[in-house]
């Protein structure tokens, strides 16, 4: 199924929420409402906010409220993305021209902090300091999974176990804490909470292994930028982790990586990207995200049967699945 037709009921409150986040970076300041507007404009899939949605119907389900954790969280998202686009020398995101080359690296980094400010701005209209707690560490644990990612830029003898701590810090929890706020802010039970921040956790698990595997196999126009762009910066992600667990590719792998190396990145990676094609290292990582996707469905069993828990489900299907 499209995400289209998965967000088709909640069409009306996803429209209210792009609303509020035009609005909310409707900057005082000409070039910071300039940037903010590009990249919001570029489009993007808002699972975030739709996951905050979804997670409130689990309560009283009061969008005036919920309003005030969907539209921060997406904007940390989107946040999180100008810097990161720094940090990857990217040049395109969503198809569009990244931040930082349609205008500068320093732009891109102001972008970035005024856009997590607003966040802040809005989510602290709830008079709730837990929910403001989650929030905050969520995006301390983000910045923490980015920078372990750089340590581990290159290192041939990581562990799978390395990678998944890096990217429950640098994805999963934000997708976690986005099922959690939801029905936290909607006065949710407590267990109810809990079971969705696993749901999200796990979703969001596997949610950035696709994505890792769309970086070595997808194509320009499904993923909005160039494939090989990981390797590239030396991040090695999990179907090369288990490729180099096989004794006849690893010599090979090494040695493609060393030249990657050398060129800092600056180099044709198709050689590598075959190689990693041809292992066992894709089929591997897909078992691993199809055994998340299967954790966080059963992570949504004791919850109450309504509409929200199938959209839940569509969802963590179509993130199993995803090509974009
Ligand atoms: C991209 O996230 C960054 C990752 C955490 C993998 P999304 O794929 O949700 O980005 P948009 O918002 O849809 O562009
Ligand atoms: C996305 O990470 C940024 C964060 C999770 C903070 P990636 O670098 O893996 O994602 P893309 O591929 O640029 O979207
Ligand atoms: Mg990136
Ligand atoms: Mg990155």
């Amino acid at each position: 199924m499209k995400l289209l037709e998965l967000y088709a009921k909640m069409k009306r409150d996803i429209g209210y929420i792009e609303k509020e986040l035009e609005r909310s970076i409707d900057a005082d300041h000409a070039v910071l409402r300039e940037t903010s507007l590009h990249l919001l404009k570029a489009g993007g899939k808002r699972l975030r906010p739709v996951f905050v949605l979804l997670g409130g119907k689990f309560g009283q389900y009061d969008l005036e409220r919920i309003k005030h954790v969907a539209v921060p969280l997406e904007l940390i998202h989107m946040a999180s993305l100008v810097h990161d686009d720094v940090i990857d020398d990217a040049q395109l995101r969503r198809g569009q021209l990244t931040v930082r080359s349609k205008w500068d690296n320093r732009i891109a980094m102001y972008t970035g902090d005024y856009i997590f400010a607003k966040a802040l701005t809005i989510v602290t209209k709830l008079n709730n300091p837990a929910i403001h707690q989650i929030m905050s560490k969520a995006i301390m644990e983000m910045t923490i999974g980015e920078m372990e990612q750089i340590r581990f830029f290159y290192n041939s003898r990581q562990k799978v176990r390395d990678y998944l701590l890096r990217i429950k810090r640098k994805t999963a929890l934000l997708i976690a804490v986005s099922c959690q706020l939801g029905a936290i802010a909607a006065n949710a039970p407590e267990r109810t909470a809990r079971q969705l921040y696993s749901f999200g956790y796990y979703v969001g698990m596997a949610f950035q292994i696709r994505d890792d595997l769309l970086d070595l196999c997808g194509t320009e126009k499904e993923i909005g930028k160039p494939p090989g762009s990981d390797i590239k910066q030396g991040n090695m992600t999990l179907p090369v982790i288990y490729a180099l667990q096989e004794d006849k590719l690893r010599p090979q792998l090494l040695k493609e990586l060393e030249m990657i190396r050398e060129r800092d990145g600056q180099t044709d990676v198709s050689a590598f990207l075959d190689l990693i094609r041809g292992s066992a290292g894709l089929r591997r990582a897909e078992e691993l995200a199809n055994r998340y996707i299967d954790k966080a469905i059963h992570a949504l069993d004791e919850l109450p049967d309504i509409q929200a828990k199938k959209d839940l489900t569509a969802i963590a299907h179509f993130v199993g699945n995803r090509s974009y």
